[in-house]
This record gives C-alpha cells, sequence and structure tokens, in this order.
C-alpha cells in the first residue's frame, strides 16, 4: 500500500503535522510540498492525503487546485483530507467542510482538524495583527490536536 501526502504550508506547521501522520501511516509513505512543485504522479498512490492551512477562512489557493485538476482520480482513490488552524475544533471542523468540496469531502474515508501553532517571529505584520484579533494573544502558541492526527491515521490505516 503506497500513500501520498499533498500539503500546503506557509509556516511550517502544516508540514510538521503532515510529518507525524507519515510516522502513524502503515506502508509506504511519500510527503509533497505543493509549494515546491514536485507532487509526484497519483497513479502510482493508493491512498492520497490532502493538507493545508486556513488562512482567513482559505486554504491554499494551490490545494484547491491541486483537487480541482485531480477530481476524477482523485474519486478512485482512499482520500484523506485534513486542515491545520487555530479556531476551536468545532469550528474547525466546520472550516474543513468549507475549504474542500462536497464531491471530494463525501469521497474522504478520513477527515481530520489537526489544530494549528503560531510563531510571531515567522509573521509579517498583517499576520501579527489578524493574529492577535483570532487567538486574543501576542504570545507564541502551539494547539496540535495529536490526539486527532491518531484518529485521522487509524481511519487510513483501517
Ligand atoms: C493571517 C492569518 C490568518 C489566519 N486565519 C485563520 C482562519 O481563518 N482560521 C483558522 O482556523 N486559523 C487561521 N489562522 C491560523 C493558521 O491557520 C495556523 O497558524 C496554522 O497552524 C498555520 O499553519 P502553517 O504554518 O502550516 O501555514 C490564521 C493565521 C494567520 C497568520
Amino acid at each position: 500500500m503506497k500513500t501520498l501526502i499533498v500539503y500546503g504550508s506557509k509556516h511550517g506547521c502544516v508540514e510538521k503535522c503532515s510529518k507525524d501522520l507519515k510516522n502513524k501511516l502503515h506502508g509506504e509513505v511519500v510527503i509533497a510540498d505543493i509549494k515546491k512543485g514536485n507532487v509526484p504522479d497519483i497513479n502510482l498512490f493508493d491512498n492520497i492525503i490532502i493538507g493545508g492551512s486556513v488562512y482567513v477562512g482559505k486554504i491554499q489557493k494551490e490545494i484547491t487546485k491541486f483537487c480541482s485538476q485531480n477530481i476524477n482520480k482523485l474519486k478512485e482513490k482512499k482520500i484523506g483530507l485534513f486542515i491545520c488552524g487555530m479556531i476551536d475544533e468545532e469550528k474547525g471542523k466546520e472550516e474543513l467542510n468549507n475549504v474542500f468540496t462536497e464531491e471530494l469531502l463525501s469521497n474522504a474515508v478520513a477527515k481530520g482538524y489537526f489544530g494549528g501553532e503560531v510563531i510571531f517571529s515567522k509573521m509579517n505584520f498583517f499576520e501579527r495583527f489578524i493574529i492577535k484579533k483570532l487567538c486574543k494573544t501576542d504570545k507564541d502558541m502551539s494547539n496540535i490536536l495529536y490526539e486527532n492526527i491518531n484518529k485521522f491515521a487509524q481511519m487510513m490505516n483501517d
């Protein structure tokens, strides 16, 4: 069984979660950073996991494009979808349903909200301003939901 994890990440949180997920999956797992543009041919994989982070309600545009360009092939695979974000878990699940299409969501065997982190030194002025409003703090925060990553891996492994 071969799994491809395609992810989009701005400051590294989705990348960190993808690596953690990789260690929990059975079989061969390849990770591809969509922004680096080196996504392998999805025909070579049985399972495809797609993840990204939410910025002002939207996932990376490269992820949206990847999903729409490959929708027919993706529907033939075992699919998992996840996002990172700093909103509370219930709203995070809503965000997941908003950033992926219904067609993809209804074909996914695993859907996960993995939480997120904010590291102020990695952000520009605009990002700091938004995050102070969203998280009501100006301190670094890590809220990665490792238990959700475990559950997601289990669903993919089943
Ligand atoms: C400018 C900005 C806007 C954000 N907007 C949202 C949002 O709408 N919803 C959310 O859940 N998280 C939001 N976040 C939090 C990020 O999704 C979170 O920090 C995530 O872990 C980033 O992952 P990455 O480093 O892989 O890009 C925002 C963060 C920034 C800096």
